[in-house]
């Protein structure tokens, strides 16, 4: 059953308003609100003293409408009474200046006061509303991801982590590589909280994002111990912000029964959103299943400035997007425009006026669609054999030290993704812990924490047939951030198949050309990074040809055992090298993709229970026409399709095949 509908914040609005909305959002064909995460306040207006009237009235009215609710622990806001009586719940700096209360997310995770607190609203909410008819899960609090702490507390806690993990001194002064600039610890009590990741031990700050991370997940299963306990029939989720890298997700997840996620891909002009694809594609993998939309995008979003309108079909299609990944609820942020607060014009799909027009028509259309496509949706997700490794350690090392200023994690991961976009194939985002077996292709990019287990998993996967793309950066340092002391790429020479004895960064004025031969044949410049590739057995696809740089090779290619092991030892600048080299890849893996789209249409595919469903979405403001290969029934227009058929701009299809 696909979910439809809307954050909804009725203690914004007049009690004689409710009916209207409600009537409004059953009129529309919606069926789904989420409630309450920023209601502490409202629920629990002194210490001890809870009132839930005005929720259960609201609760009741959405019922009468045949509207289900999703309700949500309060704790990303917490009320003035909390910071004004208990200042230490609020979170400290790294300048150890206390959070100035009055914004949101400034809670310490490791104040026993606010955890308290946070534990006895979540109960009172719990035994509330266990039974009320048509609440069906929980969120726990909102976007976690709060500020680092830096007070005595936290400190502590974080000595206490650093103790249970490495039990003794010796073994953390060695994990950490303490005997650089004499940073021994001879007590546990002089381990600091880093302040500034560019100048502390990368190895310790590395911890330290861990340790923060940790907190956070602690934090939430407090909650979600309380929820289960409480109310055993009601799912409980969060939802997490896609591609948003502080916390490990992996973890966060695995408390919960699904992932929900917030997604608001209207920034800019209009262009292809390969962002929303692939943290839709981080957000299935946490759990390896289908997830909610928590929030979308329904009107211009911003706090001081706004962005623009979504533009007619733009929050269909948007949607649409989602569906194909895998989600199984569409709940748009938010219902009505607030006339008040920080988000005054974070645009809902009603305007301030609270008038039913384009945008709600839209998402009514949309609404309507997707509940009549429900059964056919129930039981298929997204089945790929093409895999990414994505590894929340190795983004915070590199974040530490990103060897060159533009290095971002996920611009090295999209110029893979986006290419096999643009070739119609979909991927799945997983944790380093999965077992790679399932998989044809493996893309590893900037894997740069490369614990010696998983090095010989990779090479074990090609040798029995995989096909592993990795690139530069990958497999330089250990799990506690120590290089490894090896040459280059380590232990993945023997799928590789190559050698690295040296390396840099180019600034931006630099660049070496680099000549492809064969599949790459073309003509292309290296920029920010350069490997000088010796291959020892690997194929070379791609050399560089600047003077001293001849003998080098960019980009190999190796037979090993079954499976080919692929390197790219630079940041090549052309988007045409990355098609080239990923339409190789999937030659080699022997994967043809279902059709060939048109520039601007994303072709999704979602599979199981004996179905094939089709999903083309067209992100370009113009028509495009898309050839089908075979005879396919039309499920929004109940025909049978072949040949040629159009989507209109923006327009999407979903086709059983
Ligand atoms: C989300 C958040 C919402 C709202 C929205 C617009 O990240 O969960 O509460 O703030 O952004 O700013
Ligand atoms: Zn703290």
């Amino acid at each position: 059953m696909m979910r439809v509908g809307f954050a909804y914040y009725p203690e914004h609005w007049p009690r004689s308003r409710w009916k209207r909305d409600a009537g409004l959002m059953k009129r529309g064909g919606f069926n789904v609100v989420r409630m309450a995460e920023f209601a502490w306040a409202f629920m629990e207006p002194e210490e001890g003293r809870y009132t839930f009237d005005w929720l259960d009235e609201a609760l009741d009215i959405l019922g009468k409408h045949g509207i289900s609710a999703i309700l949500c622990t309060p704790t990303a806001v917490m009320p003035a009474w909390c910071a004004a009586k208990y200042p230490e719940t609020l979170a400290t700096q790294a300048n150890g200046q206390r959070i100035v209360w009055g914004v949101r997310k400034n809670n310490c995770f490791t104040s026993g006061t606010y955890r308290l607190l946070s534990e006895r609203i979540t109960r009172a909410m719990a035994e509330h509303f266990r039974n009320a008819s048509n609440v069906i899960g929980w969120q726990t609090d909102n976007e976690f991801g709060g500020p680092a702490c830096y007070c005595a507390t936290c400190r502590s806690e974080f000595r206490g982590w650093l103790r249970r993990k490495y039990g003794s001194l010796d073994r953390l002064n060695r994990a950490l590589g303490t005997h650089f600039w004499g940073h021994i610890y001879t007590d546990w009590d002089q381990i600091q909280a880093p302040v500034d990741e560019g100048g502390h031990n990368p190895s310790l700050c590395l911890e330290w994002c861990r340790f923060n991370s940790w907190l956070n997940v602690r934090f939430q299963r407090d909650q979600v111990r309380i929820l289960r306990e409480v109310c055993p029939r009601h799912f409980v989720t969060h939802n997490f912000m896609g591609l948003y890298n502080n916390l490990n997700y992996y973890e966060l997840a695995e408390d919960l029964d699904h992932v929900s996620w917030d997604n608001y891909p209207v920034w800019g002009k209009p262009e292809v959103p390969y962002g929303a694809a692939a943290a839709a594609d981080v957000m299935r993998g946490l759990k390896r299943r289908n997830f909610w939309i928590m929030e979308q995008t329904a009107g211009p979003g911003g706090w001081g400035t706004f962005g623009r309108n979504p533009r007619p079909g733009e929050i269909r299609k948007i949607a649409y997007q989602q569906v194909g990944h895998g989600a199984e609820s569409i709940i748009w942020f938010r219902w009505r425009t607030c006339t008040a607060g920080r988000e005054q014009y974070w645009h809902g799909i009603l305007g301030h006026d609270g008038r039913p027009l384009r945008r709600y028509r839209e998402a009514s259309k949309t609404a309507r669609e997707l509940r009549a496509l429900g059964d056919l949706l129930s039981g298929t997700t997204v089945r790929t054999p093409v895999a990414f490794i994505y590894d929340y350690e190795s983004q915070w090392a590199l974040r530490i030290q990103p060897a060159f200023p533009e290095n971002n994690p996920h611009q090295a991961m999209f110029r893979y993704y986006n290419a096999l976009f643009r070739l119609g194939i979909q991927t799945d985002m997983i944790s380093p812990a999965r077992d790679l077996a399932e998989y044809r292709v493996v893309v590893a990019p900037d894997l740069y924490l490369l614990p010696d287990s998983l090095a010989r998993r990779l090479c074990e996967f090609v040798r029995k047939g995989g096909v592993l793309l990795t690139d530069c950066r990958t497999g330089v340092k250990d799990e506690t951030g120590l290089c490894h002391p090896r040459t280059l790429p380590g232990l993945l020479r023997s799928c590789l198949g190559i050698e690295i004895q040296e390396y840099e960064t180019l600034a931006k004025d630099m660049e070496y050309s680099v000549e492809g031969k064969e599949e790459l044949a073309g003509s292309y410049a290296a920029v920010h990074y350069a490997d000088w590739v010796i291959p020892r057995g690997a194929e070379l696809l791609a050399r560089y040809t600047d003077s001293h740089m001849k003998k080098y090779a960019a980009v190999t290619r190796y037979r090993c055992g079954r499976g080919w092991g692929y390197y790219v030892g630079a940041v090549i600048r052309e988007d045409g090298f990355y098609d080239a080299l990923m339409a190789e890849i999937l030659r080699s893996a022997h994967i043809k993709p279902f059709l060939s789209p048109p520039a601007g249409v994303e072709v999704c595919m979602r599979e199981g229970a004996a179905k094939r469903l089709l999903f083309l979405i067209n992100h370009a403001e113009e028509p495009r026409l898309v050839s089908l290969p075979c005879k396919a029934h039309d499920a929004l227009s109940r025909r049978q399709v072949s040949g040629e058929i159009e989507l209109e701009p923006f327009g999407i299809a979903v086709l059983r095949v």
